[in-house]
């Protein structure tokens, strides 16, 4: 598949000058490369700290990288400006964890739906409104809810506010940050089904962040496994998790019993917290944590290997299945 977005070497690196040039950067990207075709849901996964909203914040342009390039259909982000740049910032949306932190409370949501219309020149006035009835009945709302006000709403209604949002300048590329945690179980699967359709519907490339391993099972296509700031594993969601080749895969994939109902996995249990990415330990980042360590493992970053076809890891070890 043609990549429609593609992050080359993504590096992270934030402060560390600090005062009279003291403190240690924190790493919190090292080396991520990502690419997301039309159509095609990548979810990122990995615990918290491990980078993953840096990283859907570097692909959305909002941040700038420490190193690393970005490209939206070959064209460069980042280095754009002026017009050029708010074209190529329209065809990038973000979905956050929790819409009502970026609703204006006192301001009706169909206006501020109706926002990303005005500004990128697409429609104004009776056709931006028309559009906005459009919009809200594309994510399953009554049309009259547009002149309610963000309190007005359910969580998982206000979500589907947020998401219309986004929609609203038609966009090529979405990164959804863990849309859906916030959200009562049966509602998540309300919000989960209608990005899955947006998706298949509008051939939008989804990049969907969670730590939650069954609902990134149900959406994604591909998954990338972080830990700390690093990628651990990649590759086609069914193969990663019935056939996981790295440690720490295993680990979480351990740790979500309901992925396999029938399927007993032995649970890999993960002691203390991740080191500091601003003192990541040498070798390979998980060997502090990984309970198949050797010393070898502190010794060099292990290199990414192939397992199949779209699949790899970066592990020194092969495991048994
Ligand atoms: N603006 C910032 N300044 C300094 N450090 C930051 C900044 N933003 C993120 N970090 C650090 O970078 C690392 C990665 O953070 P990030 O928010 O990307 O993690 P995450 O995987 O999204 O975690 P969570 O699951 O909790 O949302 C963390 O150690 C965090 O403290
Ligand atoms: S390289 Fe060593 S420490 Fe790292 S995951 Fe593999 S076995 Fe564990
Ligand atoms: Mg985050």
């Amino acid at each position: 598949m043609i990549p429609l977005i593609e992050a080359h070497n993504l590096s992270k690196h934030f402060g560390g000058r600090g005062w009279f040039g003291r403190g240690r950067p924190v790493q919190a990207v090292n080396d991520v490369s990502i690419s997301v075709a039309r159509g095609e849901a990548v979810g990122l996964v990995g615990e918290s700290g491990s980078g993953k909203s840096t990283i859907g914040r570097l692909m959305l342009g909002l941040i700038p990288v420490t190193s690393g390039e970005i490209k939206l259909d070959g064209q460069k982000v980042g280095a754009a400006h002026g017009d050029h740049a708010r074209r190529l910032r329209r065809r990038m949306q973000l979905v956050f964890q929790d819409p009502y932190s970026s609703l204006d409370p006192r301001r009706k949501v169909g206006d501020q739906i109706a926002d990303g219309l005005v500004i990128h020149g697409i429609a104004q006035g009776d056709e931006a409104r028309e559009m906005v009835k459009a919009l809200l009945g594309q994510v399953g709302l009554p049309t009259a809810h547009a002149d309610r006000y963000p309190h007005e709403f359910s969580g998982g209604q206000r979500q589907r506010v947020g998401i219309a949002r986004a929609l609203a300048v038609k966009p090529d590329f979405l990164v959804a940050d863990e849309p859906v945690s916030a959200l009562d179980v049966s509602v998540q699967a309300q919000v989960l089904a209608l990005l899955a359709d947006l998706r298949n519907r509008l051939g939008l490339a989804l990049l969907f962040i969670s730590h939650d391993l069954p609902v990134v099972r149900s959406l994604c296509d591909r998954v990338i496994v972080l830990y700390l700031g690093r990628v651990m594993e990649e590759g086609p969601v069914e193969e990663v998790f019935a056939n996981p080749r790295h440690p720490y895969t295993r680990a979480l994939l351990s740790a979500a019993p309901s992925l396999d109902p029938g399927k007993r996995r032995t649970r890999i249990l993960l002691k203390g917290d991740p080191p500091s990415p601003a003192n990541p330990p040498s070798g390979c980042v998980f060997r502090t944590r990984c309970p198949w360590a050797l010393p070898a493992c502190a010794e060099a970053v292990p290199a990414r290997r192939a397992a199949g076809p779209g699949h790899d890891f970066a592990c020194l070890r092969d495991l048994d299945p």
